[in-house]
Order: structure tokens, then sequence, then C-alpha cells
């Protein structure tokens, strides 16, 4: 059966559920979610946690005062839900003081104000117990050339999370930071388009083991690129510490759409190497119930993601426990790729001196070997569709 549970650590953004429909080219078509009521709902949907960025919770502006109610109320549904925050993140996109950008805005007021916003609400975070902080730096980026000056603007990238980290150290917070990439929308261009570019800034940090990535499906193949093999380098470099599950059809905008719609091979295969790949964090979904849907239709979507991965996880362990896989994968040689080239401590040397590595290798026959790839994909297609 497909029913969640919360050891499967499902987890759903506010903003998501929250979502009402507003877009480029119409007015919200829902009416304002409550975020006690969405944790009621999504506990009995069956996830375990929920995530938000500080305004989905506490609406932008909202006297000091008057913050600790939003909390209060929060923190009661999450004690009589059981209900979990991983992971939260800051609004840096939606006030127009933002239409530059936050940690590399051209303007340095904006910057230092940014910085401030993040720091209270990574407070928070601490506070309601979560592990990840998300970075999502969707205004981060530019529509012209000459505007922004890009390697300043990773210059002050870096410093921002050089004091984040700074700041979550000093403070003793059990947290670390997830930098999402995409490659546009809202900005023309954003900078850290991709989980590699994610990755190689990472390396460039001060403190780069408090940091790792939050690949999203959708913002991967919006530049036309395989999120599985994505998240793969992000695993094997020990930094793929949450991610957004959602899906996406092609190369357009960033459509959000629940898990399993869109590219399901990428789904199956994603759900496939989380699954055999050891990945303990959140199985969180970042998707936006269209704007077709009244509530009945936004839980239908929420049920649907966790759904979808449930037959996904299903239909990749049969995959992976059947004899003829397992034949299969060995006629394809994964077992040889799993094999590393040079024996023990093989030098230069040795390798040189191997006649069989090279004179007396024969290419042409090696040429003729067949890899066997199409039978081991076809029998993943019949998993997939229990044919
Ligand atoms: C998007 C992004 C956002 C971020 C979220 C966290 O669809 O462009 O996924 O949804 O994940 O805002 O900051
Ligand atoms: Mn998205
Ligand atoms: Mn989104
Ligand atoms: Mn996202």
């Amino acid at each position: 059966n497909y029913q969640p549970t919360p050891d499967d650590k499902f987890s759903f953004g506010l903003w998501t559920v929250g979502w009402l429909g507003r877009d480029p080219f119409g007015e919200a078509t829902r009416t304002p979610l409550d975020p006690v009521e969405a944790v009621q709902r999504l506990a009995e949907l069956g996830a375990y946690g929920i995530t938000f960025h500080d305004d989905d919770l506490i609406p932008f502006g909202t006297p000091h005062a008057e913050r600790q109610a939003h909390v209060k109320r929060f923190r009661q549904a999450l004690d009589s839900t059981g209900m979990t925050v991983p992971m939260a993140t800051t609004n840096l996109f939606s006030h127009p003081v933002f239409k530059d950008g936050a940690f590399t805005a051209n303007d340095r007021d904006v910057r230092r104000y940014a910085l401030r916003k993040t720091m209270r609400n990574i407070d928070l975070a601490a506070e309601l117990g979560a592990r990840t902080y998300v970075a999502w730096g969707g205004r981060e980026g530019a529509e012209s050339g000459a505007a922004k000056d890009v390697r300043a603007a990773l210059d002050r990238m870096k410093e921002a999370f050089d004091f984040l980290a700074q700041y979550v150290t000093e403070q003793g917070y059990d947290l670390r930071f997830a930098i999402e990439p995409k490659p546009n929308e809202p900005r023309g261009d954003i900078l850290l388009p991709t989980v590699g570019h994610a990755l190689a800034f990472i390396d460039r940090l001060e403190r780069p083991e408090l940091f790792g990535v939050n690949p999203e499906v959708g913002h991967e193949q919006m530049a036309g690129l395989n999120f599985p093999h994505g998240i793969a380098q992000a695993m094997w470099s020990g930094k793929l510490i949450h991610l957004d599950l959602n899906g996406q059809s092609g190369i357009k905008y960033d459509q959000d759409l629940r898990f399993g719609a869109g590219d399901l091979r990428a789904a199956f295969w994603t759900v496939d190497l989380l699954e055999s790949g050891g990945y303990e964090g959140p199985r969180h979904f970042d998707f936006k119930p269209p704007r077709t849907e009244d509530y009945d239709g936004v839980w239908a979507s929420a049920a649907g993601c966790m759904r979808n991965y449930l037959v996904l996880r299903e239909r990749a362990a049969a995959f992976r426990a059947d004899p003829a896989v397992q034949e299969a994968l060995r006629a394809a040689r994964l077992d040889q790729l799993a094999r590393p080239t040079l024996g023990p401590g093989e030098t230069p040397a040795q390798l040189l001196a191997d006649t069989t590595a090279f004179e007396e290798f024969d290419v042409d026959a090696a040429a003729q070997r067949g890899m066997a790839f199409e039978r081991l994909d076809q029998l993943a297609m019949d998993h997939l569709l229990r044919a």
C-alpha cells in the first residue's frame, strides 16, 4: 500500500500548498491558507515535516510584538501533530527592495538588510529544531551584461555565506546551509545556476563543511540537465543534504508540478538513486498545485507527490531485486565500472610495462563488444510500467 508514514520523511514547504495561484498573468485563485491548517492537513496525509520562508509564517512587516503569537500558534500545531521543521529558508525575493537581489544586490544597504533578515530567521529555524537552512538566490542575477559584475557579485555571495556560517558557529546552532541552484526565473540569469556551479562555489568558502546543495528537479531540467546525474555528483561530493522534489516537462518556465508529473523516467531514476544510494535527508516537495485547483485539488496534489514517490520506490526496489536485472547489469559490465582501473598501487611505469593494456590489446575486438544497455533499460521500463 502507498500510505505515507512519518518514517518516509516526506516534507512540504508552507509556500507549496499555500500558493494562492498568483502568476505573472493572473491574480490569486485561492484564498489564504492558515499555516496551522497546513500543518494539520499535511500531518493527516502522512507527512513528517513542514518547511517555511520567514514571510510564509510571519507576514512581512509584522510588528515585533506580534511575531511571537504567530510562532506560538505554529509551534502548538507542530506539538499536537508531531510534525517537525527539518528546514527553513529566507524570502529574499518578494519585496521590491530585493529587485536587484539580496546578498549580491549592487546596493550595499540592501545587502546588509538581507543579512539581518536572514540572521533573524536563522534564529527561528534553530529554535524550531531545523537542521538545514536553504538559500535560494532567486534574484541574485541580472537581465543585462554591464549591470552585474559577476566576479564582484560572487565575492559578495562568498562574503555573505562566510559571515552566516560564522554566525551559526558562534551561536552554536546545529545547522547546515543548502544552496539551491536555478538557472533563471525570476531573473533573466541567476548566479549559481546549476548543481555543478554551486558545488564549485562551496569549495571556495571558509567553512565548506557547513554547506551542501538543495537541488530541485525542475531547476536542473530547465537547464536541460539530467537531475539524477546532478544529485549523484552531489552525493559523491558528500553535499546532498536536502532536495526539492517536483515535476517539470522540458526546458521551459519553472513548472513546479507535483512530483512524478513531467519527466517520469527521471523521477524513477531519482527515487532509485536516493533509495539505493543511502540518502537519509528529508524527501521534500517544492511544487505548486496548479491554479486551476481549489483546496480539494491542493490536498490531492500534495497526496499525489507522496504516492508517486512510494510507487516509484516500490518499482525501483522491484527493478533492483529482479535476477534478470542483476544479470543484465553484469552483461552491461557495471561490476567492471566499480572496479579500479589500476591495480593496487600500480605506477605509471607498471602500466607502461603491461603490454596487454596496449601493444597486445585487440582494439577492434573490444570495439565490437556490445554494451547490452538497451536490454537493461527495457527491463527498467518494464518494471516502471509494471508490464
Ligand atoms: C523556485 C524555488 C523556490 C525555492 C524556495 C526556497 O521554484 O523557484 O524552488 O520555490 O525553493 O523559495 O527559497
Ligand atoms: Mn521551482
Ligand atoms: Mn518554486
Ligand atoms: Mn525549490
